[in-house]
């Protein structure tokens, strides 16, 4: 069995169903709401574990009952909590979600707590680091607190895999040069570097520019289009299965968890892709973040 850390956030998502997302001055009435657990740091922590990895997560909640509710749901599938940072003074992380019925959705997050991350927190857990395989961040805590994680990877010879969501233009090269491997989506792809990504050669060059910069390899998922694999010298497309998508909220994260799983068992790149993108394709046809994440029994059967 692998062992994964992840580093990263934890909202209650609150999840509006609607039949269109509603344009700018426009009201519209919505046809269901629901709390859900999710956060990608905390969505990809329940992910891996319920694929049956060993997970411990570092974080930040607030001391209120969505913090309780969140713990509570990755106990449930057995993550590590302990290095779990709870703030008084600080709410949990929350999140807006809508959700239309072509599955596409749109996010709003309110940081709260995860924002209180700090470098001295992960230095004091850097021993979380030493006893995984791979480590696992997004960029929805303090690029400084995924600085600090990123640079004491590299120095303990772990693997560091970086979902760059919620992107940002000009992440630092000093935190490019320690990364293993960057998960960025398209549009993600297209804000880091600057560079169009409307084709697949697009794509391959705007990959390429980060390679420069000293991540290792690059996979962009394409949605529906499935993945891409984009190395030094060369890349390789992985188509997905065709499904009815209801919901593509977690999808990314959903991924991430999949591919950091076989990686940390010691599969290739190649086939951890080929297993992600099963676990996305079952993700995009059920609701909600984490209650969207199949068991490995359930990945084994697209
Ligand atoms: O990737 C989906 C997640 O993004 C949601 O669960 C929401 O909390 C935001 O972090």
């Amino acid at each position: 069995m692998g062992k994964l850390l992840v580093v990263g956030s934890l909202n209650m998502d609150t999840v509006v169903n609607v039949s269109k997302i509603p344009q700018r001055g426009e009201t519209i009435l919505g046809k269901e709401i629901s709390y859900i657990p999710g956060g990608k740091g905390a969505n990809q922590a329940y992910a891996m574990a319920k694929l049956g990895a060993d997970v411990a997560m570092i974080g930040c909640i607030g001391a209120d009952a969505n913090g309780v509710k969140l713990i509570q749901n990755l106990h449930a599938v057995h993550v590590n909590t302990k290095a779990i940072q709870v703030f008084e003074k600080q709410p949990t992380g929350t999140a807006f979600i809508t959700v239309e019925e072509t599955g596409e959705n749109s996010i709003i997050v309110i940081p709260g707590a995860n924002f209180e991350l700090k470098r001295e927190w992960i230095i004091e857990h850097q021993n979380y680091i030493d006893d995984c395989d791979v480590v696992v961040a997004q960029l929805e805590t303090p690029i400084d607190s995924i600085c600090a994680v990123a640079e004491l990877a590299k120095q303990k010879g772990k693997k560091m895999l970086l979902d760059p969501a919620p992107a940002c233009e000009n992440l630092p090269e000093s935190l490019l040069k320690n990364v293993s491997i960057l998960k960025p989506n398209e549009t993600e792809l297209q804000i880091l570097t600057g560079k169009p990504t409307n084709t697949e050669q697009q794509i391959v060059e705007a990959a390429k520019t980060l390679i420069d910069k000293g991540v290792e390899k690059v996979v962009v998922t394409l949605g529906e289009k499935g993945a891409i694999l984009v190395t030094k010298n060369e890349y390789q497309m992985f188509p997905s299965k065709k499904v009815k998508a209801v919901d593509t909220t977690a999808a990314g994260d959903a991924f991430t968890a999949g591919l950091a799983f076989k990686l940390s068992e010691g599969c290739s790149c190649e086939e951890a892709i080929q297993f992600a993108t099963k676990v996305s394709s079952i993700v995009v046809t059920r609701k909600g973040a984490q209650t969207s994440i199949p068991t490995y029994e359930e990945v084994l059967e697209v």
